[in-house]
């Protein structure tokens, strides 16, 4: 319908109390709210004060009691293990209590910390929902985060509790993720009391004793445990998130604000129905996951799809067409590179001939810039909207998209269409001035922020306000950059900080760079991101090494990538490091990382006028060139 779009979007913004208000009737309350925009300390924002409410009743317990509890709920697709399973929401409530009744036995209760590094089974979900079911607050750290960047998350939450699982499996890979967690609590300081593991059957892990739990051990001996009533502002949960340094970011994320906010989304953005069937294709690891994968396709009665497997060679590049065909979704969510992966391997689409698609009806995008080619790709051999929108960790839902549920508005490609109601997004100038359409600039967003989004960083408001709230008073900043067009379409064009993109997967070079810096013949380095066909962006280290180093630059690069493989993970993707002699500088001794990437990039540059040797960009041209760059498909 013309117009609805405006109108709706004009009211969250100048109204918000009415906007939110009348969304939050769609949520189980246990007590009203008294208030539902607490705006009175920015940058604060605090939705549905008073109110109290959970978010496991809202997600399973409502949708029973009002007699859907024989609906599946959740459906298991995982092509590595040759398994699909079904969960009603009778069933999936059932284990959740119980597990929830293991927690709680083991003397978690509300504001406890839990972390769950876990990979994609019915478990994840399930320990996810019976922590909040307590009231406690968790935390799921991503399977691809190695032991270093696991004990970071642990001395920083400070878990009771730990619930993992004995292994992961990455294509025909298992990776035992049992010695990852010993080594992180090993190296954390401060020790959960206990750790509570699923076995899977394909790799048994060793318990430690007096420490340690069987998963089916802990339920089988407690009792099942009922919801716990929490405040709307009360955390539901943490999620850690690449910051501009090592040490990541704890997003809070409220309770109340994040139930209504996820349950108009499903409704109004990706314009589905209860019941429908409904897939995104990430890990519960990420943001993306926990709204998409868990919170909202739960709290709108829809069936969601677990998928352990990988869009291409689990077994193929059909693998997508199969999980869409077979349990009939009606849309998904899943990041560009994952079609770019699939396009690479079945660039004709043959595959897809051989899945009855007729119910798809829309497929959703995020996490990293979505490059023209893949999204007209996408459109021509499914045949339905492609929808790029744009978010992040921080936002906990879209800040720009194509609402299919209120009105549609035609594509262009490489924007993420118009500001979804709630966000009211600006682009301005180094002075917090708004610029022109068409201009580019930092991407922010007017204060106070949408129920849903982050309230502060876990224990700290000062790096909260310093990270997003200080550079741009009374707005948040993004870390994007990019214009709004005439027609008010956003463009995200790329981040202003040294956050990159690895396929949809948010990485600091800041954190490899401090890596490589400990290296012993290590000078001084950068890291950049430099473009993939695949992956979009990897990131490849420069080194300059110290005087009278003798030993070969390939050793030593081969330990460096190491050294990136064993602190974060091989979720870094981080495999070349390349030995120049200088690094270019400012007069300063600013490096100039963004004129390397421009280089690296094959784009034009002009290099700035404080450069303090314009020679040395040449060489670095000349090296990177040696080197295969730019990369091309
Ligand atoms: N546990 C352990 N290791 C993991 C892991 C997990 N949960 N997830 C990834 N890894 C490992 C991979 O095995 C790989 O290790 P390797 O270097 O030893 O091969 C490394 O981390 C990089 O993984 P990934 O980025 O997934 O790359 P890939 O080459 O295995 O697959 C794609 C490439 C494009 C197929 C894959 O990235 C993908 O499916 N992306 C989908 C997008 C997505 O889920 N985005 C999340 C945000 S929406
Ligand atoms: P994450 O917090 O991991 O979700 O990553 C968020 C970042 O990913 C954003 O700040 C953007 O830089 C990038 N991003 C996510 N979605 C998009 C999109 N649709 N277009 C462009 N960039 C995106």
């Amino acid at each position: 319908m013309s117009g609805r779009y405006d109108s709706l979007f004009r009211q969250s913004i100048d109204d918000p109390n009415a906007f939110w208000g009348a969304a939050a009737e769609d949520i189980h309350w246990f007590k009203r709210w008294d208030r539902v925009l607490d705006a009175d300390a920015p940058p604060f924002s605090r939705w549905f004060v008073g109110g109290e409410t959970n978010t496991a009743y809202n997600a399973l317990d409502r949708h029973v009691a009002a007699g859907r509890g024989g609906q599946i709920a959740l459906i298991y697709d995982s092509p590595v293990t040759n398994m699909v399973q079904r969960f009603t929401y009778a069933e999936l409530l059932a284990q959740v209590a119980a597990f929830a009744g293991a927690l709680k036995a083991q003397g978690v209760g509300k504001g406890d910390r839990v972390i769950l590094y876990m990979p994609m089974i019915p478990q994840a979900v399930i320990a996810m929902l019976a922590v909040v079911r307590l009231g406690a607050i968790h935390s799921v750290v991503f399977g691809g985060f190695a032991a270093n960047e696991l004990a970071t998350r642990i001395d920083d939450a400070r878990p009771k509790l730990i619930v993992s699982a004995s292994c992961g499996i990455e294509g025909q890979r298992i990776i035992a993720y049992k010695p990852l967690l010993d080594a992180a609590i090993a190296r954390a300081a401060h020790k959960p009391e206990r750790c509570i593991i699923f076995q899977r059957p394909m790799e048994k892990a060793a318990l430690t004793a007096g420490r340690d739990l069987d998963w089916d051990e802990a339920v089988a001996g407690a009792a099942p445990a009922e919801c716990v009533p929490v405040l709307a502002t009360d955390p539901s949960y943490i999620l850690y998130t690449s910051g501009t340094t090592g040490i990541p970011k704890g997003v809070v994320r409220d309770t109340g604000g994040h139930l209504v906010a996820l349950r108009w989304t499903m409704e109004h953005l990706y314009g589905l129905k209860p019941g429908e069937v409904w897939w995104t294709a990430s890990d519960v690891g990420w943001v993306v996951g926990h709204s998409y994968i868990v919170y909202a396709p739960l709290l709108y009665g829809l069936t969601t799809i677990l998928y352990e497997g990988k869009p291409v060679g689990t077994p193929d590049a059909g693998a997508f067409w199969r999980v869409i065909a077979e349990h009939g979704a009606v849309s998904m969510f899943t990041a560009p590179t994952a079609f770019r992966a699939i396009r690479k391997e079945d660039p004709e689409g043959r595959l897809m001939a051989r899945h009855d698609l007729s119910k798809f009806r829309a497929l959703f995008l995020a996490g990293e810039r979505c490059d023209p080619n893949t999204l007209e790709w996408a459109e021509d051999k499914l045949k339905v909207p492609v929808i790029d929108h744009w978010w992040q960790t921080e936002t906990g839902f879209p800040i720009s998209a194509n609402c299919l549920g209120i009105e549609r508005f035609s594509v262009k490609p490489g924007s993420a269409t118009k500001p979804v109601p709630g966000w009211d997004v600006q682009v301005v100038d180094a002075k917090a001035k708004p610029v022109k359409p068409g201009e580019i600039g930092a991407l922010v967003m007017k204060l106070p922020l949408p129920p849903g989004s982050l309230q502060t960083l876990w224990q700290n408001d000062a790096g909260f306000k310093k990270s997003y709230m200080t550079d741009y008073p009374g707005f948040y900043k993004t870390g994007d950059a990019g214009y709004i067009d005439a027609d008010g379409y956003v463009f995200v064009m790329s981040r202003t900080d040294d956050i990159i993109n690895v396929a949809g997967h948010r990485l600091s070079t800041g954190a490899m760079e401090e890596i490589l810096a400990n290296h012993p013949d290590v000078a001084e380095c950068a890291v950049i991101g430099v473009a993939d066909p695949l992956k979009g962006q990897l990131p490849l280290g420069l080194m300059v090494l110290k005087a009278g180093v003798s030993r070969s630059s390939q050793e030593i690069a081969g330990e460096v990538v190491q050294m990136v493989r064993d602190a974060i993970g091989p979720v870094a993707a981080f495999k070349t490091a390349l030995v120049v002699e200088r690094l270019p500088k400012t007069r300063s001794g600013k490096i100039l990382r963004g004129t390397m990437q421009k280089i690296a990039d094959g784009e034009t540059y002009r290099p700035p006028a404080t450069i303090d040797d314009p020679a040395i960009l040449g060489e670095i041209g000349d090296r990177l060139k040696g080197a295969g760059y730019p990369r091309k498909e």
